[in-house]
């Protein structure tokens, strides 16, 4: 995820579904750091997951263990990035993208709690606002004020390609606002609106919307599993999160 494109090969952060991932400068400071504290011990894949659970906490969200001793990878494809779910899937979709990585429904629901942070470009979820299937013009999942404000938001044509929308109303704080917001058809992706329309995860989305301090604790949970997914063996701790060693 942090290594740069070379002119043979296409990294995976210039694949097409990581069109916001800018900021790894932030890592490159803190790897900086620890090297000169503590040389070649602390591993890139282990920063990046320290910084994922600090920005939660940072944002008001919880607080949690993080393991340590990932080692970093030496390959990244672009092409890979066709593993990972699209903002259009369905529940099915969603449900056997996360098993595939040994992650399960609840799990699901609860990591996509992530989407309480953050930002995204219009090109993610426009295809709700126009020409949506020959009997609406708008996904009919999505709350009709929402919908009106979203398609000023992202026009057809869109010649603003920074432009999107925030993904929740409270935008940097890490709360149970998400769920909420599904509730009211007021997700962006179809994928999170999907969670609030289907009987084995709309269970989950109420309790979550109803309950915080749950939400917070099955988020938790969530993410340290999904911190060992993926974990290898064979690999180094790089110099620089740029490149390989
Ligand atoms: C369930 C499957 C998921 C899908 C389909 C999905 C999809 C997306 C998409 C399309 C974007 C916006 C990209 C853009 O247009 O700029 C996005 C942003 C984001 N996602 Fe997800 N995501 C998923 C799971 C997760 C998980 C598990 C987390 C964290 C636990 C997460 C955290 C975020 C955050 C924080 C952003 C905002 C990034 C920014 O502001 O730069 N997502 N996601």
């Amino acid at each position: 995820m942090l290594l740069d494109s070379t002119p043979g090969n296409q990294a995976e952060k210039d694949g097409p579904p990581n069109i916001s991932v800018q900021s790894s400068y932030m890592i490159d400071d803190a790897k900086t750091k620890l090297e000169m504290a503590c040389p070649h011990t602390v591993s890139c894949a282990d920063i990046i997951t320290f910084a994922a659970r600090d920005v939660v906490t940072m944002s008001g969200g919880p607080r949690w263990n993080v393991l340590k001793g990932r080692k970093d990878g030496r390959i990244s494809k672009a092409a890979e990035t066709i593993n990972l779910p699209a903002p259009t899937f369905n529940v099915t979709q969603l449900i056997q993208s996360f098993a595939k990585r040994g992650i399960g429904a609840k799990d699901l629901v609860a990591l996509s709690g992530g989407h309480t942070l953050g930002f995204s470009h219009c090109s993610s979820f426009e295809a709700r606002l126009h020409n949506f299937s020959s009997a609406h013009d708008t996904d009919p999942s999505m709350n009709s004020e929402f919908a009106q404000k979203l398609r000023k938001k992202c026009p057809k044509p869109n010649r603003d390609h920074n432009a999107g929308e925030f993904l929740d109303s409270t935008l940097s704080t890490f709360d149970n606002d998400y769920y909420r917001r599904l509730m009211a058809g007021k997700g962006v992706f179809g994928s999170d609106q999907a969670l609030a329309g289907d009987y084995r995860t709309r269970w989950i989305v109420e309790a979550f919307a109803k309950d915080q301090s749950l939400c917070f604790k099955e988020f938790t949970a969530s993410m340290v599993k999904l911190g060992n997914v993926g974990v290898i063996e064979n690999g180094e701790v790089r110099l620089k999160c740029r490149v390989v060693n």
